[in-house]
Parts: C-alpha cells; structure tokens; sequence
C-alpha cells in the first residue's frame, strides 16, 4: 500500500521517479506526488489526486533542474484521497519534505504535541506529523543533523514506515528508513536509488540491498565519490554487511509486452510460470524441495500445520489444506491471517505454519509469521517475491517463479502457489512414509500435464466472453462448488467482484439451502463449478435446484459433460484432468470470466478502486 521511490544522482530526477511511480501504482492509486530539490536550495512539490500518469502531465509544465528527488503513490489510510492529503508532506518552513508507506499509529498524540510547539498542519494525514517532528528536532536537539533528527523522529513513532527525506539544504542527498514496510536501495554509476519494491529498479539494475527494520540509510551523489549509499541502525552505529541480493528479472518481463492489460498477460502466462516451477522437481528420490532444509525426522514430527494467508493466497490455503491432508496425513488448520493474529494457537516445537503470500509484503500474514516463530513453530513461505519480508521472516522459503504479477487481481500467482502446495504436500506425503515413491512419481507426471490443460482453456476464452451477458444487468451473482470446486468457486467470486464491482458470493454448493438460494429469482446468475469429481451428481443436484428458481447458469464442467449441458445456460468447460488438479485448470476460466465481465461494464482491469496489490497495513 503507498509506493515511495528517490534518487540522487548524475541524471536528472524526476524521469526515474515518474517511472519508478509508475511501476509501483499496483500499490495504491489514488493520488500521487513527487519533490525535487533543485540546485538552488529549494524544494519543488508537485502532487495532484488521481494517477501517476496525471502527475506526469502536471510534471510535464514545469521545468526544475533536480538531481534529487523523493515520489509516491497513494492508498489512503489517514485522510480521503485529496490534493491536499497526496504526499510528499512538509514542514512548516517548506524546507524538507516527506514520503510514507506505511501507518503512524500514535500520529494524534504526537499531532496535539506538535501543535502545542507552535506547528501548523496541512493535511489530515499522519505522514505529515513525521515531517513536523523533523523541523522540531532539527532545530533543537539535533542541531541541524538530519540523520540524528530521523534517528530522533523514528524512536517516538509506533507503527509502521518506509520513509523518504529530502531538505533543502542538502540538494544531492536523501535519507531513507524503514520499520514495517519494505524498502530496497540500489547504487549504480549514475546515482542512488530507493524504491518500495525492485520492479521500480527494473532496467537499472539487478543488484539490490535489503533495507531491515529500524535502519536509516543516507543516499548521496557527488561528483568525486560517485553514488554512496550508508546504511546505520537505529541508535547510528553503521551498518557493514547489509542484506544484499540479486534479481534474476529481466525488464520485459514487468512491461504489457502487446496485451491489453497485464491481466491478460499474467492468465496467459500460467503455463510458462507452472513449468518454470516444476522444472527439476522430480529425481529418483522423489520431490525435490532442496529450499525446505528439513529432516525426515522433523517431518514426521509434526503435528499440525497452520496454513495462514489473505485474500486469493488463503484459497490457495483451502487448497493445501486438502492435499496435504488426504496425501500426509498431517491435520492442517488453514486461516486468514487478519482474524488469525488475535486467536488463540495450539502450538508445539513441532507445529509447522507455511505462510503464502505473492507479494511476501502483506501486514497481516507477516505478522502471523511472527507470531507463530514467538510461540516456537517453524515458518515456511511460498512466495513469488525474491527477498521480500516474507522470505526473510521465514526458515525456508519457496518460490513460486511466476514472475513480477502486476495486476492488482492475482492470477499467475494462484496457480503457481498452488502448484507450490502440489509439490510439498507429495514431499511431506513421501517423507511421511503415507504414499509410495512410485504414486508420488505418477501424481508428479500428471501435474506436468497441467500446463498443457491451462493452455487449452486459454483457447476457450470466447466461452467467457460468450457468458458476460448473463451479468451486465444484475446486481448480485452466486458462486458455487462442492468439495475442490467449492474452493474455485471462492476464488472465482473473488475474482469476479474485484474487478468487476458487481457483487458475488460464494458458497458451498450443498449449504446454499440455508440461506443464500433466498436471493435466486429470474436471471439471477450463478456459476457452478461442477467438474467430473466424486461429488459430480450432488452439484448437478444444486444446479437443477437453482434453475428451477429462475437462475441462469454458467457451469465450469469438464469436456462431454451432456448433464450439465443440458441443465446450464452457458458452459465454460474444462479438459479431463485429475481431480485433486482440476482446481489448477479450472480457476482460469474463471479468471478469464471475471475480466470480459469487467471490460463489459466498462472497469479498469489492472487497477480496481479501492485496491492495492500490496497490503503492508493491517
Ligand atoms: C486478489 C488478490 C488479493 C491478495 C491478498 C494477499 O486477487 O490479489 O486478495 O491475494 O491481498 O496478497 P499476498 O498474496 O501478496 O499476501
């Protein structure tokens, strides 16, 4: 939520920070704004409501010759989406200005204090008290030093941050600091930069440091020493070997590249993503996990796992939760991480909690993360994300490989992770001595065949778009599904709803009597997922219960289903595959569904309102 960029260097600003802005907007969009510190010891803020492309066209009538610079894009916490709340913030004397990921908990304590001192605010944020805090302290206890001002700054805030400085008085050096919320740096011959995530680096270059929470780093350019970037703990003793790392990304890879949207790009990707991540998995021995760094003995110690996530990553949870179940025999609790933090656990040194997240920034899972290595469990993250938070939180961290994932709706993604969970649940079904190496290798073969299933349902696109009329004039829609379906029947709905704005409930397809068949009437549109599975005949029972009410279906079923093509008014079908995959192959077109209903009712695909790819606030 929020994306900060800055630089320093030899070029000018402002083209790195517009483009910098530009591939972080998955983080928030609702306003946008950037300061240069010109040569001449000023500081220019430009910032407007709306999007970075705006800001660009706003930046494009000005002329500031600047070397340095912070920029960001926002997703309101504190304050509606105003001109007014758009960041950079300053101080009183518009002599420093501000950029903030992230939430200033006790903001209106410190806002009362701030006021008191004489201060006078602009915003109703609670970026802006950190702005004030810096005017405070470098004109009393600092003395004019900025680094001991952040240091100061940061030591009377709680909550979260990844902050951008830049003051007037030093044209050619910004200050960065982080708790909470992720920040990367990176120097090159041409100058310094910091940015939220590394798809802001893309094209610059592949080596990144890691900032860690509680660091400030100052990032410097001058002629004679180049691009310096000093790292230092909170209490300002400096940092020697900081956290570095390599991206293994290539630009192209976070561009449109002549699709329409990145969503369509990112469905189409899916089987290229399955087979990067299946590639080398299978030896003689079984799966290799060679990340997971885990005894046979440890394996077969575990008592249960927890398996916590958000969003679409908590149905690639549900998922899991089955495989792991019904191949390992290990109980599994699965749970969204929000509602998670502030339960009560059953913990041993032998539980196991896998955290999955895309992005590996999402508050709420990594603070589940930390809980359970608090209460003694071990932390396994799937991830997409190479160094992200959630990597680092974890013991042992598998990486999905999809890809940078820039649409807000994520569909690469899922598949990935939940090919993630194919791979370790087989491992831990082996390992845990409950299925025979010779399954293992045929259940391995099969999940193989998969990205050639994706690839056929990616033809069969006109059957979605074919079915969008079915939604144009509703206000409401039904999901459902039994069993795995139940599961895509989830992740369909919330596909559908976030990008498309109209309403859609899932539920299981058995449990809809008790209440939910309430709101079928005559067109009211409800997808059922009923592929050929063992609760095949139990669905098609739900199907002819809601036609009889009126409703128009569109059922996800498998190639040559006659039964339910005859009781549904649309098909969306799906190639034979075996059950416990089907979920894999039929969650496409359900993807696919969800974005010809949105561009029929006329939504931004890639970045839904109100959304934000990266949710680094609880
Ligand atoms: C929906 C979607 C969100 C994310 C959720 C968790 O399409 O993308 O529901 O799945 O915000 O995000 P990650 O997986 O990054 O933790």
């Amino acid at each position: 939520m929020c994306g900060i960029v800055g630089y320093t260097g030899k070029n000018q600003a402002l083209p790195f920070l517009l483009n910098g802005l530009a591939t972080l907007e998955y983080r928030g969009y609702d306003s946008a704004g950037v300061a240069l510190v010109s040569g001449a010891g000023s500081i220019e803020q430009i910032k407007c409501l709306g999007r970075v492309a705006a800001l660009k066209k706003l930046c494009e009538e000005i002329t500031v010759d600047a070397t340095c610079g912070i920029a960001h894009t926002r997703w309101a916490t504190h304050g509606e989406p105003s001109n007014f709340n758009a960041h950079p913030h300053s101080d009183c004397s518009g002599q420093l200005s501000v950029v903030h990921n992230g939430i200033i908990e006790n903001y209106q304590e410190l806002k009362q204090e701030l006021e008191k001192a004489g201060h006078s605010f602009k915003s109703s944020t609670d970026t802006e008290v950190i702005a004030h805090l810096l005017e405070e302290n470098l004109q009393h206890e600092a003395h004019g030093d900025m680094l001991v001002a952040l240091q100061l700054a940061i030591s009377r805030l709680t909550g979260s941050w990844a902050l951008g400085v830049v003051e007037a008085r030093e044209p050619h050096t910004l200050y960065v600091a982080r708790s909470g919320s992720p920040l990367v740096l990176a120097t090159t011959e041409d100058g310094a930069y910091a940015a939220s995530d590394i798809t802001a680096f893309a094209g610059i270059t592949n080596h990144v440091v890691n900032m860690e929470d509680g660091q400030i780093a100052r990032l410097s350019y001058s002629k004679d020493s180049g691009a310096t970037c000093k790292i230092f703990e909170s209490d300002g003793t400096s940092v020697s070997n900081p956290d570095t790392f390599d991206i293994d990304w290539d630009a192209s890879a976070a561009t449109m590249g002549g699709y329409p949207d990145f969503m369509a790009k990112e469905i189409a990707e899916q089987p290229e993503a399955v087979r990067r991540l299946l590639k080398n998995r299978l030896t003689p021995d079984g799966i290799r996990l060679d990340e997971l760094d885990i005894s046979t003995d440890e394996i077969a110690a575990i008592d249960r796992i927890y398996i916590v996530a958000c969003g679409t990553s908590y149905h690639v949870g549900l998922y899991a939760r089955t495989i792991i179940e019904s191949w390992a025999r290990i109980p599994v609790i699965v749970a969204q991480a929000s509602e998670f933090n502030y339960e009560e656990v059953l913990v041993t040194q032998h539980t196991l909690c896998i955290i999955i997240t895309q992005s590996g920034e999402t508050a709420d899972t990594l603070a589940s993360a930390r809980k359970m290595h608090a209460a003694g469990a071990k932390v396994l993250a799937i991830t997409n994300v190479v160094g992200s938070s959630a990597a680092r939180e974890a013991d042992a961290v598998v990486y999905v490989q999809a890809g940078p994932e820039v649409s807000v709706a994520s569909t690469k993604a899922y598949t990935a992770q939940m090919v993630a969970a194919v791979l370790l649940a087989l491992f831990l079904a082996e390992k845990t001595g409950n299925m025979r190496l010779k399954e293992v290798c045929t259940k391995f073969q099969e999940l193989e065949r998969v990205p050639q299933l994706i690839e056929e349902v990616l033809t069969r696109g006109w059957q979605d778009e074919a079915a969008t009329p079915a939604f144009i004039e509703a206000n409401s829609s039904l999901f459902l599904g039994r069993g795995f379906g139940a599961t895509t029947a989830a992740e369909g709905a919330l596909k559908l709803k976030e990008i498309s704005y109209l309403h859609a409930e899932s539920y299981p397809a058995g449990e809809m009597k008790h209440g939910p068949i309430a709101l079928i009437d005559q067109g009211f549109p409800v997808v059922v997922v009923c592929p050929d599975d063992h609760v095949r005949y139990k669905t098609i029972s739900n199907i002819e219960e809601v036609k009889a009410r009126g409703a128009v279906v569109i059922a996800l079923a498998t190639d040559g289903d006659q039964k339910v093509a005859q009781i549904s008014d649309y098909l969306l079908l799906v190639p034979a595959a075996p059950e416990y995959f089907s979920p894999i192959v039929g969650v496409v077109h359900l993807q696919m569904l969800a974005r010809f209903v949105a561009l029929a009712r006329g939504c931004d695909i890639d970045k839904p309102r109100n959304l934000a790819k990266s949710v680094t606030v609880e």
